[in-house]
């Protein structure tokens, strides 16, 4: 018989204790510009996903991630190297599925980092923006389905979907480091196309200030979960109704890059205080 999403995730997180024996309380997505953090971690030990029972398939050839486990800002973590995005084709179940994982292994804050065009009239390209808090708009909320109370409950409340104190943490921080943080809401969208101008200036009037095509499905499970989470973007580029640029999946990469030493830097130092 078929198992049920709830054994399958118990079945992953069982192997994943086996190998590595107890787990981080504390979870980090690496998403387009937090790359860079991987070269920090103190690394114990390292999973790939094609290794790891009930783990999504990897689509794109190269892309294969994978788990690492390891010691950061005097920490001990499990990072997701690479994530699973909508776009690709992957169900909101097997996009969530790793953050179900964690939360079985008793991971109880998840940091999580993306990639965004920017709609705010402040934001500038390479700009890192908190989010505090998001607008789903995929056409699927992952926790659509059945539900496991042992998971989470049915209805649950979004109201600080985004810690407010780890949000006020990081904003501590850069004000001692003298960095420039912005703080905004995150629309999340399936992608993979980017917004027409009037689409870029539709999301900004209904309040958004960054937009993307990832982070929400997970943020989401993350708080049915019971987990506080802190989110970041990197603006790599900017869209409304006078903006001219056209962007690219390279432009997009190449701002993330850039903005990767401040991501990091913030998200070290929010280790060493947690
Ligand atoms: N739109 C959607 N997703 C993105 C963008 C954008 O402009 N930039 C980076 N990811």
């Amino acid at each position: 018989m078929e198992k049920t999403y709830l054994e399958k995730i118990k079945e992953t997180a069982a192997f994943i204790k086996d190998k590595v024996g107890d787990a981080p309380h504390i979870g980090v997505i690496l998403g387009t510009g937090l790359g860079d953090l991987v070269n920090h971690i103190e690394i114990k030990y390292e999973l790939n996903y094609a290794d790891i029972p009930n783990f999504p398939v990897s689509t794109v050839e190269g892309h294969s991630g994978k788990l690492i486990f390891g010691n950061l800002g005097g920490k001990y973590i499990m990072a997701m190297q690479g994530r699973f995005h909508y776009y690709e084709g992957y169900d909101m179940k097997q996009v969530t599925f790793p953050v179900r994982v964690m939360r079985q292994l008793g991971v109880e804050t998840l940091f999580v980092s993306n990639a965004a065009g920017g709609m705010n009239k402040e934001f500038r390209v390479g700009d890192v923006m908190i989010i505090v808090d998001h607008i789903n708009l995929f056409p699927e909320n992952p926790l659509r389905g059945k539900n496991y109370e042992e998971l989470g409950t049915r209805f649950p409340a979004m109201t600080e979907a985004y810690s407010q104190a780890l949000v006020k943490m990081a904003d501590d921080i850069a004000c001692e480091e003298k960095i420039r943080l912005m703080h905004g809401v995150y629309v999340g969208t399936p992608g993979p196309t980017f917004e027409t101008p009037a689409e870029y200036e539709y999301f900004r009037i209904i309040g958004g200030d960054a937009v993307g095509m990832s982070t929400v499905p997970e943020v989401i499970v993350a708080n049915h979960a019971g987990m506080r989470v802190f989110g970041v973007s990197v603006i790599t580029d900017l869209g409304g109704k006078d903006i001219k640029e056209i962007p690219t999946h390279e432009e997009v990469q190449k701002a993330a890059i850039l903005a990767q030493p401040v991501m990091t830097k913030v998200i070290k130092k929010m280790l060493e205080r947690i």
